[in-house]
């Protein structure tokens, strides 16, 4: 392993449970590249970063991490680390170059390629069937505030799984609707950078619509031993103080951010409070009879990413619409994070990611949970030798399994932890800016290199398993 050695005083030995699993994660658009190779179509990102002031430094997913062609290096990396499971998306338009009709054998033969690669490594294939790389020609019929498009997922799912059901047994159906809906239609800083919001809360209700869908189809195609599931990402939100405005200020913010989502998918019903609180930009028209049946589709567990709190207090005037992302939200303040902070801007506050775990547990406590996605960016520069010794993404790293193990010891019932990211790699409209990874990629040169911290990490996972036989 060509990191520096890790002290052992930095590593704890954790109390979880029998059978949790370690993984890292990535997404097709973030490291693919590869972006017009053997048929793939367009997707939204690919429109969205060619237009001038969207990312940072005019970068695109054009290249990135060049995975398309070094799959094999770099899971002999993941392998490195002695991770069990790989969590991945398919781009849809790899797959389906339009999003619906005729299927690209070659996108397919890809993913082939990279579960098969997995499993003669021993690593479980952990496949996310939208993480945000729409079809461009879906888009342009309207993109996610059109009914249909949740339908079309639905297609999607069952032709995915049709063809790699036989070696994927773990599913998720999308990664951070939120996102998609609120940053890609509301705020417009996320592909395909549209500022509506009514638009984006149809696009959040067909979203979760198709997320409930795919799980149908998924559901029929699988073996009973297939685990479906779908990815929310978390805020744990902060009143400024108890004031009954702050926390009802914290209400509406924590309505729109997570509950939304969280009991719309496990709860079987929009929360009445988010509707009334956004009733002035939409009258909720798209949620058809029956469609909160489908959202809430039995799932096997719920995937959850989280990286960071938010802190919020009442505005002065109440009826005030806060710009940016959350639709339909007013009244209030979003505070200034408290350090320290990751190089994105992010808070860190591992206890947020206990407190979000146990809520989630004692609510909804016949779903099992997954830490999906969690880690930290840092301007990480190699020493003279090469190395990276990123001590502060260790350090977020261990706070934040610590967290894990809390809720744990709390209740909660939690089945593994995923790294974001196995690689350095495009971090959307941050471009190259900002470095998730536990393995160090240079840009120029392809050259890839495990930091301090995939070195501890592999070594605490050794530990882990250790301890478990
Ligand atoms: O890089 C992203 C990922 O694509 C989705 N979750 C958050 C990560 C860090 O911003």
């Amino acid at each position: 392993m060509n990191a520096q050695p890790v002290e052992d005083a930095t590593l704890p030995t954790l109390v979880l449970p029998r059978g949790f699993t370690w993984g890292a994660g990535t997404s097709s658009y973030q490291i693919e590249g590869a972006v017009d190779v053997d048929g793939k179509g367009p997707s939204i990102w690919d429109t969205f970063c060619k237009q001038p002031g969207h990312v940072v430094a005019g970068d695109t997913g054009d290249h990135a991490c060049d995975h398309y062609h070094r799959y094999a290096e770099d899971f002999d990396l993941a392998r490195q680390l002695g991770i069990d499971t790989y969590r991945f998306s398919l781009a849809w338009p790899r797959i389906m170059p339009t999003g619906t009709g005729s299927i690209e054998p070659r996108g397919l033969a890809f993913y082939d390629r990279l579960v098969d690669g997995l499993l003669e490594r021993g690593i479980r294939p952990m496949v996310t069937l939208y993480h945000w790389d729409l079809p461009q020609a879906l888009e342009d019929g309207g993109g996610w505030p059109e009914r249909d498009l949740a339908y079309r997922f639905a297609d999607y799912a069952a032709i995915a799984v049709e063809h790699l059901g036989d070696r994927v047994d773990a599913w998720s159906t999308l990664n951070e609707p939120f996102c998609s809906a609120f940053l890609g239609y509301c705020g417009g800083i996320h592909a395909p950078g549209r500022k509506e919001p009514a638009a984006a809360l149809a696009a959040m209700h067909h979203l979760l619509l198709g997320h409930g869908l795919a799980v149908q189809a998924l559901r029929a195609a699988s073996q009973p031993t297939h685990e479906l599931s779908i990815v929310l990402n978390f805020s744990q939100i902060l009143p400024a103080t108890q004031s009954p405005a702050d926390l009802d200020a914290a209400r509406r913010l924590d309505g729109i951010h997570n509950r939304v989502y969280l009991d719309a998918v496990l709860g079987g019903a929009y929360p009445d409070d988010v509707r009334a609180d956004t009733a002035h930009v939409s009258d909720w028209s798209f949620v058809h009879e029956g469609d909160e049946q489908i959202i809430s589709t039995p799932i096997d567990w719920l995937g959850i990413n989280y990286y960071t709190a938010t802190r919020v207090k009442a505005g002065a005037d109440p009826l005030a619409p806060v710009p940016g992302i959350f639709p339909g939200l007013r009244g209030a303040e979003i505070l200034d994070p408290q350090g320290p902070l990751t190089s994105i801007g992010w808070e860190q506050n591992p206890d947020g990611l206990r407190d979000l775990l146990l809520r989630i547990a004692r609510a909804y406590p016949s779903t099992p949970l997954v830490v999906t996605e969690n880690g930290s960016a840092w301007h990480d520069l190699p020493e003279a030798d090469g190395s990276v010794n990123d001590t502060e993404r260790l350090a977020y790293l261990v706070a934040h399994l610590r967290a894990v193990e809390e809720a744990v010891a709390g209740g909660a019932d939690i089945r593994g932890y995923t790294a974001w990211s196995l690689l350095d790699n495009f971090e959307w409209a941050a471009g190259y800016a900002e470095r998730f990874g536990l393995v160090y990629v240079d840009f120029a040169t392809q050259e890839r290199r495990i930091k301090a911290s995939g070195a501890a990490y592999a070594e605490l996972i050794r530990r882990q398993r250790d301890a478990a036989s």
